[in-house]
């Protein structure tokens, strides 16, 4: 089977961490005899320069038809007038509801090396390994009716919080399945004491839990407690499944414990192709940093670490993508820092490609 990816390195940063990604990737072609039929276009404020849309019919299309979509990140201040349509951040979630990618799994992983740099103490957050499962294509960023109305006079800002049963019975299934693999603990967050959709979620999946995974062990959590939880202690948790919009809060909130957002990565699935591979995007947690874009200063890891996630989820190349990981830590474990991970002690920071470089090296050592 061939392994097909499409690159979408965006605006801001997005393409000089890419850049670092497709040294990996030509690294497995040569080095491990894994090969990938790489295709490359644009989307959010590069598309929309070139074609006046965050994401082209093409692009999408495209997108549709390969096995993974790798993407970098998507924005900037030169596209914050544009209408809401227009916006670079709508060429992302078009991917995400077209290719109907409905389970965001965003794992928080604190790396020993970097157990400092956390807000929280370290006993807090050292060994941290939790994985956030977030439904991604419906709730209240899709839900209808939406939009600025007319009423009595004044202008009212509307928007629907939705998810049938079937949404949430699926990205439920997803998170049990996953906690299986890990420490078989769920924990689900919304908000059933204020609204219905919260009432509903809560429902099915304690009936999903119950008919198909009695296993793994279930608790529910309003959101709001949950990121207290969060911030109190983290280690709790194994697997926590929310909607769209608490995912969103939570899993920056999560982030962060890591100590840094540029480490994270993340990887969006949705239901099974003909070729048994899930529909799939990956893609940093982080945003597009128009602050330091095109300086070399930015982290290229959480973008390196999405493609692990790659290997792992669509490529059936679980070894890889530990191999992968494993670079990684040794190569922060040596000390390795971009300045976003500069901390108190200081010391000099490397720019982005000699991250790459450093991360290369510590695959070729692996072997
Ligand atoms: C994320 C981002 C996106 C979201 C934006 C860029 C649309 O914050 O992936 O978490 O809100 O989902
Ligand atoms: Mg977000």
């Amino acid at each position: 089977m061939t392994n097909t990816l499409l690159i979408l390195p965006g605006d801001g940063i997005g393409p000089e961490v890419m850049a670092e990604v497709h040294r990996i990737i030509d690294w497995y072609g040569t080095k491990r005899d894994l090969k990938f039929d790489v295709t490359e276009d644009l989307v959010g404020g590069a598309a929309y320069d070139a074609h006046g849309k965050p994401l082209s019919d093409a692009t999408m299309a495209k997108a549709q038809e390969v096995d993974a979509v790798l993407l970098g990140a998507v924005g900037g201040p030169q596209y914050d007038k544009l209408d809401f349509s227009l916006k670079p951040e709508r060429g992302l979630l078009r991917l995400r509801k077209e290719m109907d990618l409905f389970a965001n799994l965003r794992p928080a992983q604190c790396f020993d090396a970097l157990a400092d740099f956390s807000s929280l103490k370290r006993d807090v957050v050292s060994g941290l390994d939790i994985m956030i499962v977030r439904e991604l294509t419906s709730g209240i960023y899709f839900g209808e009716p939406r939009g600025i109305i007319e009423e009595g006079g004044q202008r009212v800002g509307l928007n629907t919080q939705r998810y049938t049963e079937a949404e949430i019975d699926r990205v439920a299934r997803s998170a049990f399945e996953l906690a299986r693999k890990r420490g078989n603990k769920v924990c689900s967050m919304e908000k059933a004491n204020v609204m219905e959709s919260g009432i509903l979620w809560r429902e099915v999946v304690q009936k999903v839990h119950d008919e198909s995974y009695p296993d793994v062990e279930l608790s529910h959590m309003y959101a709001d407690a949950g990121g207290m939880q969060l911030c109190r202690w983290p280690k709790q948790f194994d697997v926590i499944l929310t909607d769209n919009l608490f995912g969103d809060l939570l899993s920056d909130v999560a982030a962060m414990l890591t100590g840094s957002l540029g480490m994270l990565p993340s990887a969006s699935l949705g239901a099974p192709m003909e070729n048994g591979r899930p529909k799939a995007m990956y893609e940093p947690v982080h945003g597009s940093a128009p602050d330091i874009a095109g300086q070399g200063k930015a982290n290229p890891i959480a973008c390196i670490l999405s493609f692990a996630m790659a290997l792992r989820y669509s490529f059936d190349e679980g070894a890889e993508a530990t191999r992968l990981e494993k670079a990684v830590e040794k190569v922060l474990a040596d000390g390795v820092r971009t300045a976003d991970l500069m901390g108190a002690e200081g010391g000099t920071p490397v720019s982005t490609s000699r991250m790459g470089d450093a991360i290369l090296a510590a695959l070729d050592a692996s072997l």
